[in-house]
């Protein structure tokens, strides 16, 4: 059985939120006051994560990343990440983390041969840090990822572009390219930032691309058909740059994606409303068949991009948090 939509689209991609909470409080993503976060009995417990996983599984999701919140905020979760290894219908298991608590796991990480970490990293020194996370974290993040580069992580660095909050900190990201061998990729804003509202203006791919191009000559290079960067080599750099189009939304033809909120809420898209409520179904009399049957067609109806999803949803937009990242 392979999940797909009703324009063909093949998902084969979950990404999975283990927590809501997180310990930064990025000005994007949170108010620094007054979210309310799960209690426990309302977050997926570990026993039925892996449960929906092996649901999934049979469903043809092949490929998982943990995201948040902070992953690492979870108790327990190399357990978790133990378990999902067992999975071998997982051909991919990958994590997404802001790496103020990672350090400690590192080693563990590898024996898993989890070594694909997306790392959200807005700035490049201690005071832009501050200024988007609101927390004096820089110097372990700094810490971690270079080991992690010593220790042959795969990573890429995730940077949201905001106008004249850090729009300075695109030249610093690009030369740490020139010596070390990551990606740095820089997402257009989207609107999830707990508020309601979106930014105002919001820079796009097209003119981050722009403003690069005074500085530096790259070439295109040829990516995944469902990746959502764009993705380019500057001359003699180990490194490599890309742009998400998270805002423009110009890779939704070629989405693979489902999310899981780490209270159940499945979505098809980010930018539309939840479709069902995983945990809920797990939790009542409903055979499985049945749930499954549920997943199939809510994913059928997968929208067609996330401009019309976006048209479809009532909502107001919540924080990355709430969405299964
Ligand atoms: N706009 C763009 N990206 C966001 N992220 C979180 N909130 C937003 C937003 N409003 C990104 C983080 C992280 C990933 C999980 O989502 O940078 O890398
Ligand atoms: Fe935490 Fe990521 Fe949100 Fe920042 S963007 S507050 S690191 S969950």
């Amino acid at each position: 059985m392979q999940l797909k939509d009703k324009f063909g689209r093949t998902i084969n991609y979950l990404r999975l939120s283990v927590t809501d909470r997180c310990n930064l409080r990025c000005t994007y993503c949170m108010p620094e006051r007054g979210m309310t976060f799960a209690q426990r009995d309302q977050l997926l417990s570990y026993e039925e994560l892996l449960h929906l996983v092996d649901m999934l599984g049979d469903l043809g999701i092949s490929k998982v990343r943990l995201t948040g919140g902070e992953p690492f905020v979870r108790t327990d979760l190399p357990y978790f990440l133990k378990e999902l290894r067992k999975r071998t219908f997982l051909e991919q298991i990958s994590i997404t983390s802001n790496l103020t608590l990672i350090r400690p796991h590192l080693d563990e990480l590898l024996d898993l041969n989890i070594r694909d970490i997306n790392v959200s990293l807005d700035a490049l020194d201690r005071q832009g840090f501050f200024e988007i996370t609101r927390k004096d974290e820089f110097e372990e993040v700094s810490k971690s990822l270079r080991l992690m580069i010593e220790k042959g992580f795969n990573l890429k660095l995730n940077c949201v572009v905001m106008k004249c909050k850090n729009e300075d900190q695109i030249l610093p990201l690009l030369n740490f390219t020139k010596e070390h061998p990551v990606s740095v990729r820089f997402l257009e804003e989207m609107p999830f930032n707990g508020s309601g509202n979106g930014s105002s203006e919001v820079l796009s791919y097209k003119q981050i691309l722009s403003l690069i191009e005074t500085h530096y000559n790259y070439s295109p290079l040829v990516h995944e058909s469902s990746s959502t960067s764009q993705n380019y080599q500057i001359d003699d750099f180990k490194g490599t740059f890309g742009v998400i189009p998270s805002f423009s939304r110009t890779f939704c033809g070629n989405c693979n994606r489902l999310r899981l909120a780490a209270t159940g809420e499945m979505r098809t898209c980010l930018y539309g409303q939840d479709q069902l409520n995983l945990k809920e179904l797990l939790r009542s009399v409903i055979p499985k068949d049945q749930m499954k049957k549920e997943i199939i067609e809510a994913v059928m109806n997968k929208s067609e991009n996330g401009f019309a999803a976006s048209n479809e949803n009532e909502e107001k937009y919540l924080s990355m948090i709430k969405l299964g990242g």
